[in-house]
């Protein structure tokens, strides 16, 4: 009578245990109170793959995904605005990067300029 009530409960745990566990690994960092927006848009969106400064998150490893240095200032001093507006806003597939997913249809123009300025402030700030 008692056997299968512990096993339930065993069970029950142990499933709580493992997605209490896999929410806690998958979550980001949550924004500052009073976080500007392009922060708050960045940890959102951005940082489940680049990591929430940039270096690129174990998350993307574990799909095999690369997303690039945006802390390392010397690559991204090389980029112009222009490249990295259009590579948020369009994805890296029309240049052959395809990692990395447009944005043009979730985040408006103004949205995108804001986080390319984030984005350079990521390896400014090391
Ligand atoms: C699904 C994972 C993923 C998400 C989400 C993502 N990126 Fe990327 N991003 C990538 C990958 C992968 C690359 C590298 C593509 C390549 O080089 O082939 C990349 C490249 C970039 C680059 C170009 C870096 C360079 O030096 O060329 C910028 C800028 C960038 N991402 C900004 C962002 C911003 C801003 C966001 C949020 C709005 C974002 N990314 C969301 C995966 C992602």
């Amino acid at each position: 009578m008692r056997r299968p009530l512990l096993a339930l409960v065993v069970v029950l745990a142990a499933i709580g245990a493992f997605t209490g566990g896999l929410a806690w690994l998958l979550d980001t960092p949550k924004p500052r109170a009073g976080a500007p927006k392009a922060e708050r848009l960045y940890l959102g969106l951005c940082a489940t793959c680049h990591g929430p400064d940039g270096r690129g998150s174990w998350r993307a490893a574990l799909f095999l995904v690369r997303p690039g240095k945006l802390h390392d200032a010397a690559a991204i001093e090389q980029r112009s605005d222009q490249y990295l507006f259009d590579i948020i806003k369009h994805g890296g597939a029309p240049i052959g990067r395809p990692g990395m997913p447009a944005f043009g249809s979730t985040l408006s123009d103004q949205e995108i300029a804001e986080l390319v300025g984030y984005v350079r402030g990521l390896s400014r700030a090391r």
